[in-house]
């Protein structure tokens, strides 16, 4: 496939956005996803819409057999944009976590995100040409109380796109990481948090079409690290300034009132 963004996760939320946004601009997409039904649909309506060609790999990417799968699929096609987006959360405390689930989420956010970038990234520099998206977390600014591993894995994807940015400073190889707070996405109901999502104030859940909008318009300013919602921003600056021990009293009253508060 030419002209092809491949974007992992694409069967719901903020993946399915940058599909759609991408297929409006003209380009064919790769999307990857599990649920086969749902993104074998997303696929079909987006062509409908958009006049594009999309392919769908049906893969679990939290494994080396189903990265190795998807770099098979996609050794022929010319990947202009990558979009490392797949992502999943853990309700459980550190010390209650599986040994599976802390390989899963360690090969998906890390280990997947480092090998495809590191194998997509070749052909770019051929071409001298190309983009790379990272999907982090504003977790990656703050790291709270039953968010420890994923946050841990956001704030690798955060220091691993900047670092790529600067050794790619001299080409024309875009790069960018995405730092988002809330979205209204599946990501809460997959992790099993039965939430109350806040449709307003500081820490709503942004719609993830608005997401990819403002983080596209911060691609065009040449922001490296979009932090596309104001709470975001916030969480980032406050991090930043207090000290840490009165961050960590701030962080743990945060979890515990949240807790209270959104799980019914
Ligand atoms: N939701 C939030 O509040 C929030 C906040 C900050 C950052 N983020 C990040 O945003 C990204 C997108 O999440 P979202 O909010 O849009 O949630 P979502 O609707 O649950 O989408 C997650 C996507 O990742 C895919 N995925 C999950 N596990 C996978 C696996 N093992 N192999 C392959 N694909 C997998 C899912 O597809 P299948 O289920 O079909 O496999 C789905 O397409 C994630 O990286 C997440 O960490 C989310």
């Amino acid at each position: 496939m030419k002209n092809a963004v491949l974007i992992t996760g694409a069967t719901s939320g903020l993946g399915l956005a940058y599909a759609k946004e991408y297929a409006k601009e003209g380009c064919n997409l790769i999307i990857t996803g599990r649920r086969e039904e749902k993104i074998k649909a997303n696929a079909i309506d987006i062509e409908h819409t958009y006049h594009v060609e999309v392919k769908v790999v049906i893969v679990d990417l939290a494994n080396q057999e189903g990265l190795i799968y998807l770099l098979d699929e996609i050794k022929d096609d010319e990947i202009e944009v990558l979009v490392n987006n797949a992502g999943f959360g853990l309700k459980s405390v550190f010390s209650e976590t599986t040994r599976e689930e802390m390989d899963r989420i360690l090969f998906l956010q890390i280990n997947a995100v480092v090998i495809l970038t590191r194998y997509i990234l070749e052909k770019m520099l051929v071409r001298n040409r190309g983009t790379v998206i990272n999907i982090s977390s504003d977790g990656a600014f703050a790291v709270m109380p039953r968010n420890v591993l994923y946050s841990s894995t956001k704030l690798f994807i955060l220091n691993f796109t900047e670092g790529l940015y600067m050794e790619l400073e001299k080409s024309d190889i875009k790069v960018q990481v995405v730092c988002p707070g809330f979205i209204d996405s599946d990501f809460h109901a997959s992790a099993g948090m039965n939430i109350i999502k806040k449709k307003n104030g500081f820490m709503k859940f942004s719609p993830p079409e608005e997401i990819v909008r403002l983080a596209m318009n911060d691609m065009k300013k040449g922001k490296v690290v979009s932090a596309p919602v104001i709470d975001a921003k916030i969480v980032r600056l406050m991090v930043h300034l207090l000290p840490r021990k009165l961050f960590y009293k701030i962080a743990i009253d945060f979890t515990k009132k949240r807790n209270k508060k959104l799980h019914r």
